[in-house]
């Protein structure tokens, strides 16, 4: 049972700031944080924090913040061997604000994360044919992921796919992988309209699946996940939190899935492990910073 991810590695340079500013304003902001972040690496250290064996494999630049994230994240719970430091590029930084309501912006500066080509799937062959689960985003290039994907998914494992952020897939993506979470922003990039509600989340996931996905999630943040797949459909209410930063709940979600599915936990058992583990993250400031811990995860699955 392991988690493997390919993915983006940055360090979050994140502010918070009484409301996200309009063009041409300046703000006096609370805070300031340095983080690690990227979507792939929070992934990660979401489902190494709850429980699985996980690695990670990305690029960070021979430069100041590669070397200050590679000693960052000495200590979480993730196999960091696969991370290779590129002296072609500069480490991948996301410039982030986190306004009063929770709400965010993120400008991804991606560096070494797109310089990502078929040597990382050669270097993660036998990670790759050996995990239960593989997690994949989209800030390292797609034909990257892909072939990790098809290398992974012949080796029997199950192949998650969070398009995030936004873009229109090929038809491939759809048929390597076999679980697709957007969220209402990506889904709509994806189908041609913002899912409201149940029914119109319901309408995009047979959508996605027609297109080759088996099953298709529906992340609606505050309102729930929606989730179908050729034998079952569901909706998961959002668990009760006080959220004060929703940086990288999406990713959280992701890390949750994956472990429930690794463990071979049903699906709408593992949906709402994705939603805890969500919501727990946006309780806490930052990205990988605020991935919940197995127990944390527990206890709110217990209370409600
Ligand atoms: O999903 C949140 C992440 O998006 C941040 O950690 C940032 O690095 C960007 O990749």
């Amino acid at each position: 049972m392991s988690v493997i991810v390919l993915g983006s590695i940055n360090m979050d340079l994140t502010t918070y700031v009484p409301h996200l500013p309009a063009p041409g304003e300046t703000l006096f902001g609370s805070k300031f944080i340095t983080v690690p972040g990227g979507k792939g690496f929070n992934q990660a250290v979401a489902a190494g924090r709850l429980g699985a064996p996980t690695q990670f494999i990305g690029r960070v630049g021979k430069d100041a913040f590669g070397a200050g994230l590679l000693e960052m994240i000495a200590d979480e719970p993730v196999n960091i061997n696969g991370i290779l430091v590129d002296p072609n590029s500069g480490t991948g930084l996301a410039i982030i604000d986190v306004d009063e309501q929770a709400e965010n912006t993120i400008v991804v500066i991606s560096g070494a994360n797109m310089a990502h080509d078929s040597r990382e799937v050669a270097r993660c062959r036998a990670a790759l044919t050996t995990a239960s689960v593989l997690l994949l985003q989209l800030e390292c290039p797609l034909e990257t992921s892909l072939a990790a994907a098809q290398a992974a998914r012949e080796a029997g494992a199950l192949v998650i796919l969070d398009p995030a952020p936004a873009r229109p897939l090929p038809t491939e993506a759809y048929q390597r992988c076999h679980i697709l979470t957007p969220n209402e922003l990506e889904t709509e990039v994806l189908v041609g309209f913002r899912p409201r509600n149940q029914e119109d989340a319901a309408q995009a996931a047979s959508i996605l699946r027609e297109r080759g996905v088996e099953t298709a999630v529906i992340k609606l943040g505050a309102q729930g996940v929606y989730y179908q797949s050729s034998s079952e459909s569901g909706f998961v209410e959002p668990f009760p939190v006080e959220a004060i930063d929703t940086v990288a709940a999406g990713d959280a979600f992701n890390g949750g899935l994956a472990v429930a599915l690794a463990e071979k936990r049903p699906l709408a058992e593992a949906i709402r492990w994705g939603a805890a583990a969500g919501a727990l993250a946006t309780t806490k400031i930052g990205a990988s910073s605020a991935m919940p811990t197995r127990a944390e995860l527990m206890n709110l699955l217990a209370q409600n």
